[in-house]
This record gives structure tokens, sequence and C-alpha cells, in this order.
């Protein structure tokens, strides 16, 4: 969209449409199976390929045929996500292209169970007869643990997505609104009604953009009756510094009402989220200007 463009030297920044693009979903622990559902798929090129986890700590490694568990050099590789619920996928997924028709295969590389070793693989495009999946399966049973790569293991190869509610429930609050999160993600922020923005600030100054301090990122305030609106903001991790963000709308005060969120804050300490919410609480009443101030920013790129 023209009326924006990029404002961080720290982090990259786009807007995208919804896809519209083939896409198979795979899930990866639903109902707290060690499976992939489906195990083993069909693809064609151009098709992507979007894992949804689920409870508790999963991820997606390719392997060859001859060594499962064991992630093959330049393999692909989602990254761990930790999530609480066995039935609701976690607010991250992550999707992969098919660039041909070669047999891919894939396994979970958590060693805490030995998932990979208990079966929990998968494949795209095994053939009917030889190297099977039921094949590549059998080769996982035997296979020696531990299962590699070891969790903090940077995401390579697919993109890893985060999704954020912006509105989520009709409600003064982003959702999830306090995430840990790897370094190469993409944050995708979707806005729901009713007038919304979303704003990075520094932890000090919850309720004010640090845009015009040399980073962080201001989205625009977009007015909808639609959930979702279709509308979405992205911003790619590209440090695993903490992110602190908050809507700029000052009808009903939305920063002030508790409309703000966190990546990667500390869990203990001074700079937690629950720090950063209880000081957005508290923010002066100067919120007149700061939504100026984005006001002002936003006309800038125009
Ligand atoms: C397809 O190509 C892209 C770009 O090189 C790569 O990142 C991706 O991992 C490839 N997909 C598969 C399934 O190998
Ligand atoms: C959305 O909110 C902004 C900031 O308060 C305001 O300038 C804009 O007029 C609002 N748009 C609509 C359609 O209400
Ligand atoms: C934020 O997340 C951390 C880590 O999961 C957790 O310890 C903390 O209680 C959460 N804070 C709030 C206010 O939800």
């Amino acid at each position: 969209m023209s009326w924006f463009r990029p404002s961080s030297l720290a982090l990259g920044l786009a807007f995208s449409s919804l896809a519209t693009a083939a896409n198979i979903e795979v899930t990866v622990g639903q109902g707290g199976k060690l499976e992939f559902n489906p195990p083993d798929l069909k693809a064609q090129i151009g098709d992507t390929v979007t894992y949804k986890f689920f409870a508790k700590n999963h991820a997606v490694a390719q392997s060859t045929f001859a060594d499962p568990c064991q992630l093959q050099e330049n393999g692909i590789f989602s990254g761990f996500t930790p999530t609480d619920s066995p039935d609701i996928a976690a607010p991250t997924d992550f999707t992969i292209t098919i660039n041909d028709t070669k047999p891919l295969w894939f396994y979970c590389p958590q060693t805490n169970g030995n998932h990979c070793q208990k079966g929990m693989v998968h494949s795209i495009n095994a053939p009917a007869t030889g190297n099977t999946f039921e094949a590549y399966k059998a080769k996982a049973l035997q296979a020696a643990a531990p299962s590699t790569p070891p969790v903090g293991t940077l995401p390579v190869g697919g993109l890893r997505k985060l999704h954020i509610d912006v509105g989520f429930n009709g409600q003064l609050m982003f959702n999830p609104n306090n995430v840990t999160e790897l370094v190469r993600t993409v944050v995708e922020f979707s806005y729901n009604p009713a007038n919304h923005s979303i704003v990075q600030s520094s932890f000090d100054k919850p309720c004010q953009p640090i845009a015009r301090e040399g980073g962080g990122f201001v989205a625009p305030f977009v007015p909808t009756q639609q959930t979702p609106s279709g509308v979405t903001f992205e911003v790619t991790l590209t440090n695993a510094d903490p992110i602190w963000f908050y809507c700029a709308q000052t009808a009903k005060s939305h920063c002030q009402s508790g409309m703000v969120g966190s990546i990667n804050a500390a869990t203990e300490g001074d700079k937690t989220f629950q720090a950063f919410k209880d000081l957005a609480a508290k923010a002066a009443q100067h919120h007149r200007a700061d939504v100026a101030a984005v006001v002002a920013i936003l006309a800038e790129t125009e």
C-alpha cells in the first residue's frame, strides 16, 4: 500500500494481502498424538504446505530417507513451537513451498520423549513402492537418539509466522499479547473492528511511538467492521530484543486500557509484559499529542 513505507532499520516491514494460493494443511501433534496428519501427502509444484502445531512442543525438520531423525544438510526446519493446547493450534505456524515432485521426508525432532523414534514422521510425494512412507517410518523407529537439531535452532527453508489478532473478539486487546518468538519469524498482525493501529514504543514510554528515535514500526489506523478485515501488517524479527507495542487509538484510550503487547519480554525482573501493561495503564494523559505524532509519521510516508 502506497501510503505506508517501512520506517525501521531494525525490522523488515511489509504489507501483505491474504494468500489465495492452494494450500495443504498438516496438523502436528493434534489431540496430544505423536503424529502428523495427514502423515503422507501428494503435492504439486507451487503448492504450499502449512504446519499447525499443538501441545506440547513440536517442530518439523527435514531428513534424508536413509537417516530419519537427523536434520539433513541445508534441511528445512520450522523451529520448535511450544504451546499449551492439544486442540487449538499455536498462533505460530510454518509454511513451505513445493518446488519439485521429489519425495520429501520430515520428522519431529523433540528429544523429550523421542518423538521421531516413536514414529512421528511425515512425507510429501513418497513413492508407492520401494522408499515408501512406511519404510521411512520403520527406519525412524530404529533410529538412534537424540534427534537433531536442538531447541533454540532458528527456522530455515520456509516461512515461520506468528499470527496476532488486533482487537481480538471485539475487545481492546492483542491476542496473543505476551509471546516468546524466534528470530526470522514473521509477525502478522490482523486487524479487526473497529479502528485500531499497531505502534512500537519503548518499555519506558508506553503509548508513545519510538519511530522518531531511529527505529520502531508504525502501522496505520484501519477502520473496519469486518472480522477479520483481511488487512494485515507484518514485522520480521531480526533479533531477539524485546519489542513493545500498543494501539494508538485515543477514543477510549486503548493503550491505557491495556491494548498493549510484547514479543520476547523478560519473564522475570523489571521489564516483564505485566510491568509494561502496568506502566501503560498509568501513562500520562498526553496521548492526544501521541496520536498526533502517529498520524504525522504516517502522513510523512504518504
Ligand atoms: C523451495 O525453494 C525455496 C527457495 O530456494 C526454499 O527456501 C524452500 O525450502 C524450497 N522448498 C522445499 C520443499 O525444498
Ligand atoms: C480512526 O481513528 C483515527 C485516530 O483516532 C482517526 O483519525 C480516524 O478518523 C478514524 N477513522 C474512522 C473512519 O473513524
Ligand atoms: C507472560 O508470559 C510469561 C512467559 O510465559 C509468563 O510467565 C507471564 O506470567 C505472562 N504474563 C502475563 C501478564 O500474562
